[in-house]
């Protein structure tokens, strides 16, 4: 039902993949896998409960059903590691750090940070969220009406002003622009790597853009190391941010504390992990919003309703449920990790299905999330979705934007109150609109992007 009858139920059609009909020849397989490898997942990806396929006589399983996702997340997840292809692409740049490590090495360092991730103490990030998001706002609303913004990019600086406030209490003297340019070029290799992987090429084999990889990683790996050295040399008193408390983070169970490289891998992480993810969700809900207006004038309203027309404050947060539900559903149509891959320990059954040792079994979020088995619809963007009824009707593994069992994101509520809190302070206050004809092309670089970035028109609601 249409709960504000004056406003058009306006379906237009989201940017999405097309999947190909049958799978593809091992060249085009290739060629495809260099420029987006989520294109080469053929439709029965978005239409079956498993599938299987095979590059070069090595097999990979896709898990589509839900019960299967389960078992190799969560009930059999001690049967599986990280994938080959996700530790060659990053743990050159982020080390042996929460994301990448497998086994003994994962757990300790999970069960010391943990703590630091509760919700009791991320709410605490709030005002220093807020104030970044009420900076971009008000650089947005100083520009010419006009003129065309990147809001993916904007997005992106909002969230790294947030991972630099919340982990070094923004004091850390560090080049914004130099570190997220070394971001970028470093995942830009990644597509290699993942072909790479897939031709059981060595480690040390060549490629484009190496070079620049490498000095990339090299650069953000000693840059936040000094970081952590400073702070070694200044101490932790007073201090509550991100970088002390995995300084001061033990593991329960054994008392072990991080080395600086421990840390400062750690951190690393948290900034590739944390600030591109969440700045992807803002800016795709932004493009959401941007073509549904009667959703806007729905989350517009609620935060009229919430802050009783005046600014955005961090008790109002969490009273947000329908800007929460918006951003939940534009992660479903745009997951900003889209896919998960793990490989089997050892000769595995899950669901009846043999998976050989060191199969790569792919959890393929995208599809999953517009699979028709599981949503009705899936191509439209509708954050009823996300009511609190019709989201308990739903099966758990329909939908895994932070993945699920023992490796979920350590983040999630981070990440969800930083971007409600974002998304509230800007459209609160602005009015977004693409730029005429954009239609975003997805591209994937372990993150899903919108590959041209994401031109709008920013103009003043008061205006
Ligand atoms: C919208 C934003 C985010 C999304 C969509 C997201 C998504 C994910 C997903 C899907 C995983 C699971 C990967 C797997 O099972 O292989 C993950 C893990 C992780 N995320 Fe996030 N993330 C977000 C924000 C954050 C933030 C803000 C931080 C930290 C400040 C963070 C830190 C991590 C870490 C450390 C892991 C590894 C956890 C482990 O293996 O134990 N993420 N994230």
């Amino acid at each position: 039902m249409n709960a504000h009858p004056t406003l058009p139920l306006e379906r237009p059609p989201t940017a999405r993949l097309v999947p190909p009909e049958a799978p593809l020849s091992p060249l085009r397989f290739f060629r495809t896998v260099l420029r987006n490898p989520f294109e080469t997942w053929p439709r029965a990806v978005y239409r079956d409960p498993v599938y299987r396929s095979s590059f070069l006589g090595r097999p990979t399983l896709y898990v589509m059903d839900p019960a299967l996702v389960r078992a190799v997340l969560v009930d059999q997840a001690e049967s599986f590691e990280k994938s080959e292809v996700l530790r060659r692409s990053l743990s050159p740049a982020l080390g042996d750090a929460i994301l990448t490590a497998d086994g003994a090495r994962w757990r300790w360092q999970r069960r010391a940070a943990a703590p630091i991730f509760r919700n009791e103490r991320i709410v605490s990030f709030l005002p220093a969220m807020i104030a970044a998001a009420e900076r971009t706002r008000d650089a947005l609303a100083a520009g010419p009406p006009e003129a065309e913004t990147d809001l993916a990019q904007m997005m992106m600086r909002t969230t790294f002003d947030i991972i630099v406030a919340t982990m070094l209490s923004g004091d850390g003297q560090i080049d914004v622009a130099r570190v997220e340019q070394g971001i970028t070029d470093y995942l830009e290799s990644t597509s290699w790597i993942f072909a790479m992987t897939l031709l059981r090429a060595p480690a040390w084999m060549p490629y484009p853009g190496r070079t620049r990889s490498e000095r990339a990683r090299g650069y953000l790996r000693d840059e936040l190391l000094r970081l952590v050295a400073d702070m070694r040399r200044t101490g932790v008193e007073g201090r509550n941010d991100l970088m002390s408390l995995l300084v001061a983070a033990r593991d329960p169970e054994t008392g072990r504390a991080m080395d600086d490289r421990d840390v400062a891998d750690n951190l690393l992480t948290f900034v590739t992990a944390g600030h591109e993810t969440t700045a992807l969700a803002l800016a795709w809900t932004l493009y959401l919003l941007a073509l549904h207006p009667g959703i806007e004038a729905r989350v517009v309203a609620e935060i009229e309703a919430v802050t009783g027309g005046g600014s955005v404050e961090p008790g109002h947060v969490e009273a947000l449920a329908f800007t929460r539900q918006t951003i939940l559903e534009a992660m479903r149509l745009y997951p900003p990790a889209p896919v998960i891959v793990r490989a089997a320990l050892a000769d595995v059954e899950i669901g009846g299905h043999r998976v050989p040792r060191g199969t790569p079994v792919t959890v393929p979020i995208y599809a999953i999330h517009r699979h028709a088995r599981l949503w009705d619809d899936p191509d439209r963007f509708d954050p009823d979705r996300f009511a609190p009824e019709a989201a308990k009707a739903r099966d758990r593994y329909a939908y895994l934007p932070f993945g699920a069992g023992p490796r979920i994101c350590i983040g999630m509520s981070f990440a969800m109150l930083e971007a409600v809190a974002v998304l509230a302070v800007l459209i609160r206050s602005l009015h977004f609109r693409l730029a005429p004809g954009f239609v975003p092309t997805l591209k994937q670089r372990i993150t899903l992007r919108p590959a041209e970035g994401m031109p709008m028109r920013v103009a003043r609601r008061d205006g």
